[in-house]
């Protein structure tokens, strides 16, 4: 049995590094050797992600033999879907005239590109994987033309394709009446010019790179910024322990200085009152450790995937990234269950086995119903972006043969490691009762405010990776990304040390969700903010892309609340551990 299941993981992981890598031939030609143009997918320039297959719009394809793309995991969750264009072009071989093929379009024809040029459909081709794309047609006035010829000005250096250019004309002319006799004769046509160049092979992805945009004076500023809130947090939080650990420097207590900050920071003695229920087992400890057990495991993901993004150039190509997340998350989820197991036990959790189970389901379960209800929308517009159904059931084989046994592995790793609670503090029998306060020190508030902090030094950034996500800039600044990353992590620890001192202070000992949510609260603003971003910067219509913006980036937020969320209640308990260990309980 255990073998069979080896076996079938073995067989799904070397199908899909084998679709990975069909692809990648070793771009170099000989003269006269075959160059494939891959056609992607059409759609509306303002929905980027509505996307239909080539052939959804009444075009033709030459007739030179039909390559098989072999589609990787990623490229199918994308919707890629690449078709030979069939144009005859062989390498550092001129060609003025060329056909590629003749189309007859009748009045459901003509109405369809009518339909097409009106949205300003476009389309994408891949040449040596290099990408290229232009509109469907064009307005003039009253009259719709459809682009008929495509000249393409290929740059060569040596035996690698550098660059190439691809530009349409020669407009066919779309009546806007039609009947049930119309037949018209549309002709494709092409023309190569091959120019030789000196650029370097390695540079040719730079001129898709928009310099400029990406490191502009305001992404620096960005860095700054977040900079300046990693400094003044974590002096805040250097304040607050040597306020609280005065005890064990006796030096500090001579110290007036700090008055100041004793009337802002409320009372001192209220967190040592508490020392009986802090360490009290959290409400809803099971969904509290599936969380922290998925957060741990986003955490580390996000920083291998923006690191081997940076290390692998992967942005250059067609949907490695998702791919290389899929096969990271999958052996990531050790983690998540090590996390989670540990974390459930050490409060004396009794359900392992529920928890195990909402641990490896909470956050591949999200995503499925996500993409579950997304789908819909694409399959009720025949959008290339619909899941086959082969994908839909590698993905289940891999969550089922490794994801959930290694999620299961690792819990129960976590639960034996740990094996009794090592709280600094007795729990007492009866809970504490909870004091009236002062409005800013209620946990809503808390939250509230703490989670405007780590927002304020990501939302610049989050600009960035929103521009290039919905319109056709290639995000390629994974070092600024990394360095955000960080700074954010460090900035939600400290505002969740910070949010949990207060709440301490006011005698309330319920800090453990509080200090989940107040970090992970600034995933709410970031989902404000792309509201924002949907309803002002960008022209989405239509229920198939609302639905996909909302459904991912709502996915996306989720993810980021369960990672800050997770980062903020580990550093609150690292905080909580380390104040309590030396007090006296009398
Ligand atoms: C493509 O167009 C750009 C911008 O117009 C130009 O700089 C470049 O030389 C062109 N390349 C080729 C191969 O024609």
């Amino acid at each position: 049995m255990m073998r069979k299941a080896r076996l079938l993981v073995a067989i799904v992981l070397l199908s899909i590094a084998a679709g990975a890598h069909a692809d990648e031939h070793s771009h170099k030609y000989e003269k006269g050797e075959e160059v494939v143009v891959w056609m992607n997918t059409v759609g509306p320039y303002d929905n980027l992600q509505e996307t239909y297959e080539f052939l959804f719009l009444p075009f033709c394809l030459g007739s030179t033999e039909i390559h098989h793309h072999h589609e990787t995991l990623g490229e199918a969750l994308l919707g890629v879907q690449l078709v030979n264009s069939g144009l005859d072009i062989k390498f550092r071989e001129n060609n003025n005239k060329g056909k590629m093929c003749t189309r007859k379009l009748n009045a459901d024809d003509v109405r369809l590109f009518r339909h097409a040029i009106l949205n300003k459909y476009w389309y994408q081709m891949f040449l040596d994987d290099l990408p290229a794309w232009d509109y469907v047609g064009t307005i003039e006035g009253e009259n719709m033309y459809l682009f008929t010829h495509k000249s393409f000005r290929i740059a060569y250096n040596d035996d690698k394709i550098i660059e190439y250019n691809m530009t349409s004309s020669k407009k066919f002319p779309l009546p806007a009446k039609t009947d049930t006799s119309t037949e018209l004769t549309v002709p494709f046509t092409y023309s190569v010019e091959f120019i030789p160049t000196t650029q370097s092979f390695a540079t040719r992805f730079n001129r898709y790179l928009d310099q400029d945009f990406f490191e502009h004076k305001i992404h620096w500023f960005s860095i700054f910024n977040s900079f300046m809130m990693v400094i003044f947090l974590s002096g805040l939080v250097s304040i607050i322990l040597l306020r609280t650990l005065r005890r064990d420097y006796a030096r500090y207590d001579r110290e007036e200085g700090l008055l100041d900050l004793d009337r802002d920071l409320g009372d001192e003695y209220g967190w040592k009152l508490v020392h009986g229920d802090v360490f009290r087992a959290p409400t809803r400890l099971a969904l509290l450790s599936a969380f922290i057990g998925t957060g741990v495991q986003l955490c580390v993901l996000s920083i291998c995937v923006i690191l081997y993004t940076i290390l692998g150039d992967l942005y250059l190509e067609r949907a490695t990234m998702l791919t290389a997340t899929i096969f990271i998350y999958a052996l990531t989820s050790m983690l998540s269950g090590y996390s989670s197991g540990s974390f459930y036990n050490k409060y004396g959790g009794k359900n392992w086995v529920s928890t195990m189970l909402m641990t490896a389901t909470l956050w591949p379960g999200t995503v499925s119903l996500v993409a579950f209800i997304v789908n819909f929308a694409a399959i009720s517009i025949t959008s290339s972006r619909a899941i086959p159904f082969g994908t839909m059931m590698a993905i289940l084989a891999i969550w089922l043969f490794l994801i959930f046994p290694l999620t299961l592995v690792g819990y129960v790793i976590g639960r034996n490691f740990r094996k009794a609670p090592d709280f600094p503090c007795r729990v007492n029998p009866i809970p504490r009762p909870i004091p009236d306060k002062l409005w800013y020190a209620e946990p809503p508030v808390l939250v509230a405010l703490a989670g405007l902090f780590p927002f304020g030094s990501i939302f610049i950034e989050i600009y960035f990776v929103f521009q290039s996500f919905w319109s056709i800039k290639i995000y390629y600044v994974y070092g600024f990304m990394l360095l955000v990353f960080v700074m954010l992590i460090v900035v939600t620890a400290c505002v969740s040390i910070v949010s949990t001192y207060l709440l301490l202070n006011s005698e309330d000992h319920r800090w453990h969700w509080t200090s989940f949510m107040s970090s992970g609260f600034s995933a709410v603003y970031v989902f404000l903010y792309s509201i924002y971003y949907f309803v002002y910067r960008t022209k989405m219509y239509g229920y198939f892309q609302t639905s996909w913006y909302f459904g991912y980036t709502g996915l996306v937020c989720f993810g980021l609340l369960i990672l800050l969320g997770t980062v903020g209640h580990l550093a609150a308990e690292r905080f909580i551990r380390r104040i309590y260990r030396n007090v006296k309980i009398d």
